[in-house]
């Protein structure tokens, strides 16, 4: 069922992180948002969430599970990037300038394959499964650290106890 209040709270977690903008296109946050997208948004899809999608009973599994690792190579690649922007920022190299919108290109554009290949099945799991996967996810992202989640998302504490329950 769709929930137009998870909509206008998404919209609101945008709008928060759009404060960053001006800061995000210069790489100012770079270290934190790489921190945030390998140690806790990938963890979350590659320890809580992917197992439990690729563990059912679909009827396309053999191509689903070849999707899910093509997503999987795409986290390293990003994990690559990151790390290389990183290394020319603290160099001053200009490579950092011209390969960054390169690197949040890569991942946008990989998170709108996630969002087309794999997040649609998440209802077909049963309730228990989602259950113990949102339990994993909030174990991750309270381990990573809510306050530094909350910066790098824009994602609020009610927002996030209205959709998940508590964090
Ligand atoms: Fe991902
Ligand atoms: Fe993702």
């Amino acid at each position: 069922m769709a929930d137009l209040s998870e909509v206008l709270m998404g919209e609101h977690s945008a709008i928060r992180v759009i404060r960053h903008f001006d800061a995000l296109s210069r790489g100012d946050f770079l270290f934190d948002f790489c921190d945030y997208l390998d140690n806790c948004h990938v963890q979350v899809e590659e320890k809580a969430y992917f197992p439990v999608i690729i563990d059912y009973d679909w009827e396309d599994r053999a191509s689903f599970e070849s999707t899910v690792n093509r997503i999987k190579a795409d986290h390293r690649l990003i994990r690559t990037l990151g790390d290389n922007l990183k290394k020319w920022k603290s160099n001053g190299d200009q490579l950092f300038s011209v390969r960054l919108p390169l690197y949040y290109k890569t991942v946008t554009e990989h998170n709108l394959s996630e969002e087309i290949s794999v997040f649609p099945r998440w209802s077909r799991l049963s309730e228990d499964v989602r259950l113990q996967a949102i339990k994993d996810a909030r174990e991750i992202i309270t381990s990573f650290g809510f306050d530094r989640y909350q910066e790098q998302t824009g994602i609020s504490a009610e927002f996030f106890k209205y959709i998940l329950g508590s964090h």
